[in-house]
């Protein structure tokens, strides 16, 4: 059995440029200053499957032992998934899935019920009636899949709710700006805007506003991040009406990590909990951000202390092994 200083994760990560997953990979960081000396590989494909692929298979080649993937695609990024865990590598998918169960486990939100949440949610809560216009994220990811799903069960019971018009906004805003600007007669009877993201309800929210449409459409969106402009300062600010939180779940899949190398019990499905952000309750989860990232900071500055001790210590012995030689 290896010492957890000799341990190499690998991390291939779909796209690494947005908010949600550099907070991703922040949760991992904080995790892993728990196991000094472990090894960790970082690698953005940048939303491009193919890349995805080919870094995979340098960290199989840089004998990881242990990846953690989350799948641009399902489809294309299954074959080399499944390569990994045949050869014995502990696979972690973490938010995004392949299209095969051959992984060691999955850590992420249901995303069929985040769909399911939100279309309950304009049903029951927001009492909303009319013409749905759903901005999906990129097709063939899973959480784009699950989440049309979902959404679909859950407005079915809601006879005054319907989908007018669904297009791909590819999880990015001026994707979906460009989908909304070739559909602008639906978007003049739209009632309701649901998008896979908040990225994408900004998207919505900005072109509703230049085009001067029905200023009392609802827009709702997915993810409920906190800092300088995301989901809960717009949920905060009214321009989103709800959002539907999606943990990242950086810190479960580290931590799950060293459970299974360390062959310590595990589950193989981490579902993480969700709920819906509105204006009843946005200023509560504010407070619970902000009162973790001051702990965060804490820990930081306890782990430069605690470096600078070290080296304080060196310098001593190395003082005191001069005065023995002396
Ligand atoms: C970030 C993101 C999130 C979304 C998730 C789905 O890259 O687009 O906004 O919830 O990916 O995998």
């Amino acid at each position: 059995k290896k010492k957890e200083q000799e341990y190499l994760i690998g991390f291939s990560q779909c796209v690494g440029s947005d908010l949600w997953r550099k907070n991703m990979l922040e949760e991992m960081k904080m995790e892993l200053s728990l196991h000094s000396g472990t090894r960790f590989i970082y690698k953005d494909a940048d939303g491009n499957s193919k890349r995805q692929v080919e870094q995979v298979k340098q960290m199989l080649e840089q004998r990881v032992d242990l990846l953690i993937i989350s799948p641009n695609e399902a489809q294309p990024l299954t074959p080399v998934v499944e390569e990994a865990y045949r050869k014995g590598i502990p696979v972690i998918v973490i938010d995004r899935k392949t299209s095969s169960d051959l992984y060691t486990a999955y850590v992420g939100a249901d995303n069929y019920q985040i769909g399911k949440m939100a279309g309950e949610y304009l049903g029951t809560s927001l009492k909303a009636r009319g013409n749905v216009i759903e901005i999906m994220g990129l097709p063939g990811s899973s959480p784009t899949i699950e989440r049309q799903r979902g959404f679909a069960d859950g407005i079915r019971k809601f006879e005054g709710l319907h989908i007018s018009k669904q297009v791909y906004g590819d999880w990015l805003k001026e994707n979906a700006e460009v989908e909304l600007l070739k559909i602008k007669p639906e978007l003049k009877t739209a009632d309701i805007v649901f998008a896979h993201n908040d990225v994408m309800a900004s998207g919505a929210r900005r072109i509703i506003d230049q085009l001067q449409l029905n200023r009392s459409v609802k827009i709702i969106g997915i993810d409920a991040l906190p800092g300088k402009g995301a989901g809960l300062e717009m949920v905060g600010n009214g321009l989103l009406n709800a959002s539907v939180l999606y943990p990242t779940g950086g810190k479960e899949a580290i931590s799950t990590a060293f459970k299974i190398l360390n062959k310590e019990p595990f589950s193989k499905d981490n579902i993480l909990g969700s709920l819906v952000i509105d204006a009843s309750n946005v200023e509560l989860m504010k407070l619970q951000w902000n009162k973790i990232s001051s702990q965060q900071k804490d820990i930081e500055r306890q782990q430069t202390l605690l470096d600078e001790q070290k080296l304080l210590f060196k310098d001593q012995q190395l003082i005191l092994n001069v005065t023995i030689i002396t």
